[in-house]
This record gives structure tokens, sequence and C-alpha cells, in this order.
């Protein structure tokens, strides 16, 4: 058991499948002065990759930040037939929001290609942070196995170890996409040393991280938006927001189709934010403990494929190859997620056209 916190500038290699949590994990990272965001690569899930693609362009450039290398991954898992979640994210992946379309052209790099050859160039400085399944950094770790000793550290939302799946009843989505890719990572974090073993991010602690209303309330507020967002179970569904700020405008209609999700799934009018919680463990700017574990991903199993299992006494006597968080203080990610972000996009003047 051990906890993190630290406030040191970091440079990071952040892999999405731009998605709505994806994407208020993008805006975290922007409005953050300790995030130094080397690139974003984009892999097919919650939608397909050239979807991914364009919303990440597109939120980057929502942002103020049309300055960062957006580069295109594998269309398709390693294995699997793809597999895609309109109906939680919306039809084009960011909910209702309907984001300018960018002029801005992806990188001709492939985001497999973006892994090695960033993490020769800074040796050591880049923490990699995969908020979608990892097909991109098995395909690089396949080209490059050494890329884990290049590394500072990996951060992975993804998992779950005792507590339900969101995809099957034992598997989290990030890893039921891309099982193979999954159990490649995890298997090449084997032999590195204590301080770079992956930090897994599992729905054991990230379905506790319970976006509300009042936390989009409060968000607009800091912001200095007006009117304040007030969303509410009893509007119609796809009501637009008439934000005066064009950063919480967006962020509300997405999050809108995000909390609509899980109240059709008997949730309640809320959203589970996974992945900008595993941007600020990346960061350090959010209080979580961690228990060291020997992670591996169950493959073949007819009802358990895509299963991710954690043996924490080493009873496999392999070598241990995660942090998995096993704890955190939600209320807190909030009020400092909420004080961030309202503060940048309040002061968020539009970039110049980069092209
Ligand atoms: O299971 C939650 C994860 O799957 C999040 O990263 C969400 O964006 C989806 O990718
Ligand atoms: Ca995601």
């Amino acid at each position: 058991m051990c906890s993190h916190i630290s406030s040191d500038r970091v440079s990071l290699i952040v892999d999405v499948d731009t998605g709505i949590d994806d994407a208020l994990a993008l805006l975290y990272l922007s409005a953050s002065p300790e995030a130094d965001i080397a690139a974003v690569l984009c892999t097919a899930g919650n939608v397909p990759v050239d979807r991914v693609a364009a919303n990440t362009v597109a939120w980057l450039d929502v942002c103020g930040r049309n300055d960062v290398e957006v580069a295109v991954g594998s269309p398709v898992p390693l294995v699997a037939p793809l597999m895609t979640t309109e109906d939680t994210h919306g039809p084009l992946g960011v909910g209702h929001a309907v984001l300018p379309v960018s002029t801005r052209i992806p990188s001709s790099r492939s985001a497999a290609d973006a892994w090695i050859e960033l993490t020769h160039e800074r040796p050591g400085e880049l923490t990699g942070l995969v908020t979608g399944p990892m097909t991109n950094l098995a395909l690089a770790l396949r080209k490059d196995p050494e890329l884990p000793h290049r590394l500072r550290r990996l951060v992975v939302m993804g998992g779950c170890f005792h507590h339900p799946g969101n995809t099957t009843p034992t598997s989290e989505w990030n890893v039921a996409v891309d099982p193979e890719a999954a159990k490649e990572v995890f298997d090449a974090f084997s032999a590195v040393p204590p301080e770079r073993r992956p930090i897994v991010c599992p729905l054991d602690v990230t379905e506790t991280i319970e976006m509300h209303p009042h936390h989009l309330r409060r968000l607009s507020e800091s912001a200095g938006s007006s009117p304040l967002e007030d969303l509410s179970d009893d509007q119609p569904r796809g009501h637009r927001s008439s934000a005066s700020n064009e950063v919480v405008r967006h962020l509300s209609d997405a999050l809108r189709f995000y909390m609509e999700f899980h109240r059709d799934e008997n949730i309640g009018y809320l959203a589970h934010v996974h992945d900008p919680f595993a941007a600020a463990v990346a960061l350090g700017t959010v209080p979580f403990t961690t228990r060291a574990a020997t992670v591996d991903v169950e493959i073949d199993g007819r009802l358990t494929r895509g299963t991710t299992v954690a043996d924490r006494t080493g009873m496999w006597g392999r070598p241990t190859n995660a942090d998995i968080v096993t704890r955190t203080d939600p209320e807190a990610f909030f009020d400092d997620l909420i004080d961030r972000v309202g503060r940048y996009v309040r002061n968020l003047k539009a970039l110049p056209d980069t092209n």
C-alpha cells in the first residue's frame, strides 16, 4: 500500500478513444500547468478511430490546444472484431455536443510509431496515459520490446478486480475491446523496476468518480459562464446548453448524454468520469493509494474473456507488474477539477489557426 501526491511537471503521451470522459481528461490536462502534452494518440474504442481522431482534434481546438500533435492509431483491435459503444458516448462519440469541425490534419505518423519515436527522443521523461483500449501501445511494444524501459511511468484507465464489469459481468470496456492488447501490455511491463510499474485505475475506483449536475453547475460558475449550468433529470432528452462559455457549452452537451445513459442504465442521473481521474493520477494532482500485484488478462474464457485478474500475494510465482489504485478522495478530485478547469476556460482565448 502506498499513497501518491506530487505536483512536478509531467510530460505525457496520451492515448484516447474520445469519448466523453476522454474529452474531459483532455480538458483537465489542457487546464493543468503541470501537464506537458507531447502527443495525443487515437485508438478505436468508444467510436471508430477516424471518429475518435475527428473528435480529438476538434475538442483540442475548443480547449485552446491546437498546438498538440494528434496521431491516428489502429482501426481494429489486435485480434477481436471491433466493438464500439455509441449508445454510451453518442452517435459521434461526444454526446449531444456539436463541435466545430477542425481544419487540422492529424500527424502523418501512426500512433504506434509515435509511442516508439517519442520515447526514443525523450528516454525516461515521458509518462504514458492510456484512457482507451491498449491496441496502439501493444503494437508499439511488438515493434520495440524495449519501450517500457524508456517510459518514466504508465497510467492506464482499465480493468476491474473486486467490482462488476461494465461490458461483461467481469470485464471493463477498455480491456474488453482488446483483451490481447491489454495482456501484452501487462506482460511487457513485468520486467520494469517498481517505480516504473504501470498504475492501473480500475472501475473499482473510477466508478466512485461520480460527476453530478451540481459539479457541472459549480464548474460553470468557476468559469464565469452564464446562465449557470443546471442539468436535471426532468429536462427533455438532448436539451442543449446556452452557456456563454463555449467550452462549458460543449462539455455540458456532452455530459448530458452521458448522464442520460447512466440514468437509462438505472445507475442514476450522473456520469462516471473515469478518464480525467486517470489523468489526475498521472499528474499526481489527486490523492490515491495503490497496492502492488501481478495482473494478467483472461483471453480464452467463454464467460470471462477480457477479465483482469490480480494476484496480490504471489500465488502465481510471477513478477509484480502493476500498482492498482485502491482508494481516492472523489470530492477532492472534483474540487480540484472544477477550480482548475473553471479558471482555465474563463481566460481561454481562441488560438490562432496553426495551418
Ligand atoms: O470503462 C470505462 C472506459 O471505457 C473509459 O475510458 C471510457 O471512455 C471508455 O473508453
Ligand atoms: Ca476512454
